[in-house]
């Protein structure tokens, strides 16, 4: 039997094609004998396209076929399609030329006729043993890879880092030139572009209905993994896979506990050999890993999410404590911004300054009301506790990874650049730059307000401490540039309604 020895080719799919029916009926009945299930053809024409259309195990084929066609047209159309499957010619006028020219040009063997029953069967055999062997290494080497891929997954619980994993992961694993993500399908109408990788002048559009109206009989409306292949409209929700050029495309759902959360698509458009069956599988495989890390991404950035909400929260608790400093934070946050944007701080610099201002007084929670609430001066005892709030600060957003350079200008806000701040003295080229924004912004904020101990101070007064003490409390160059602003915008700077972040 075939099975016997070809493991994991249970019931081998074969193709047989030859002109000669009589040929055809022997070899199958053969083939069928020892367990496989045979297709045969005795015209070249059909059996090119038998080829483009169903999956093979192995391909028998006389050199020699009617129709205007023959072997070799035939082992072509199966290195094209099932570029793994092995090609045994047959023919009955063997020469030495054509046996080379046959091997050459990827043939697995070459046999002559007439043959024996014995003889076919031996090197049928043969050719499903290598390519259970060749099977069996790519399963190996897919296996290598998965654990790569997972162990990258694995690395990171940011949804964009993990998305790019899988992208590169699987355009790695099958030479393709672009892949996206498309999630959020949990509504079953709607999907967005979570993440691309390929020619940015393909990127696809954002968002795309799903499924599009006119194509409510897709397969993906199944849910199914889908193989397409050049000249196939792309049955895909997603204009990256509808272009004419692509040459193949898979695309497998992304599922969370049975849920349908998402699509995997991968597009090959360089490289001229199609997908097989065999990566789709590959690519399912990814796709369950790439699920299991998208959804600890999700819930990971859904508790981050509410632990900031929540300490947004507390910083609110702590302004609403005093009347006087109601608003503070959202005042730092424009103050910081205005200087920040004339430093030059990139986007993502200011976005986190904006946060640091908002919670730089967190700490404040854990001060005694008696202390942070108390009227005129406080004792040096009371200080020294009030003292304390940028250290518990600094605790309070400890646990947040993606506040790591928030938590240390947080911490920072009451040093200053001769290193006789507090908590730490830290001074000099050790105080970062966003700090230094942030310790003017504070400062100016509680000059122009009033306070329980001082009225508001007028502008002049104002500009006149900041230059005092630019090169010890303040960093001079954010004094220049907070004078520059106050002297171009005058009161309506500080005094306009501040937008609450
Ligand atoms: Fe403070």
């Amino acid at each position: 039997m075939l099975t016997a020895s070809t493991p994991g080719l249970d019931s081998p799919r074969i193709l047989v094609v030859d002109d000669e029916v009589l040929i055809c009926e022997l070899i199958q009945e053969l083939l069928e004998d020892e367990g496989a299930e045979v297709v045969t053809q005795v015209d070249g024409r059909s059996a090119l396209e038998v080829l483009e259309r169903e999956p093979f195990d192995l391909v028998l084929t006389d050199l020699k076929l009617g129709n205007q066609t023959d072997g070799m047209q035939i082992l072509s159309q199966t290195i094209r399609f099932h570029p793994e499957v092995p090609v045994i010619l047959m023919t009955g006028f063997p020469t030495l030329e054509n046996a080379v020219t046959s091997l050459k040009s990827g043939a697995y063997d070459y046999v002559t006729k007439p043959f024996t029953v014995d003889s076919i069967r031996a090197v049928v055999r043969r050719a499903l043993d290598n390519l259970r062997l060749r099977r069996e290494n790519v399963q190996l080497r897919e296996a290598v890879n998965l654990q790569r891929i997972t162990e990258a997954l694995n690395s990171t619980l940011e949804l964009n880092e993990v998305l790019q994993v899988v992208l590169e992961s699987a355009l790695s694993e099958f030479q393709a030139d672009s892949g996206a993500v498309l999630l959020d399908c949990r509504d079953q109408r709607r999907v967005r572009l979570a993440a691309y990788l390929g020619n940015e002048s393909e990127r696809p559009d954002l968002t795309v209905l799903y499924p599009p109206k006119d194509h409510e009989e897709w397969r993906l409306g199944s849910r199914e993994p889908v193989l397409a292949s050049a000249g196939i409209e792309a049955p895909f929700p997603c204009p990256l896979f509808s272009r004419p050029t692509r040459r193949s495309a898979m695309s497998v759902p992304l599922r969370a506990k049975g849920e349908f959360i998402g699509v995997l698509h991968v597009a090959r458009n360089k490289s001229p050999q199609p997908f097989t069956e065999a990566n789709l599988r590959t690519l399912e495989m990814i796709a369950s890993q790439a699920t299991f890390a998208i959804e600890n991404a999700s819930l990971y950035d859904s508790l981050h999410r509410d632990y900031l909400a929540i300490i947004r929260a507390l910083a609110n608790a702590v302004e609403a404590k005093d009347p006087y400093t109601r608003g503070h934070g959202d005042r730092v946050v424009k103050y910081t911004q205005a200087i920040g944007s004339q430093i030059g701080f990139g986007e993502e610099t200011l976005d986190k300054l904006k946060v640091a201002a908002i919670l730089h007084d967190i700490g404040k929670i854990g001060i005694r009301d008696d202390v942070l609430l108390k009227p005129g001066k406080l004792t040096d005892d009371e200080y020294a506790e009030m003292k304390l709030h940028p250290i518990i600060g600094d605790r309070i957003l400890g646990p947040i990874r993606s506040l790591e350079e928030v938590r240390v200008w947080v911490y920072q806000h009451h040093e200053r650049v001769d290193g006789k701040g507090y908590p730490e003295g830290i001074g000099g080229s050790d105080l970062a730059i966003p700090s230094r924004a942030l310790i003017v912004a504070e400062v100016f904020d509680a000059l122009v307000t009033e306070r329980s101990y001082k009225p508001a101070w007028p502008i002049p007064k104002v500009i006149g401490f900041l230059r005092e003490n630019a090169d010890t409390h303040f960093d001079r160059d954010m004094v220049d540039i907070l004078v520059g602003i106050l002297e171009r915008e005058g009161e309506s700077f500080y005094k306009e309604n501040v937008v609450v972040y």
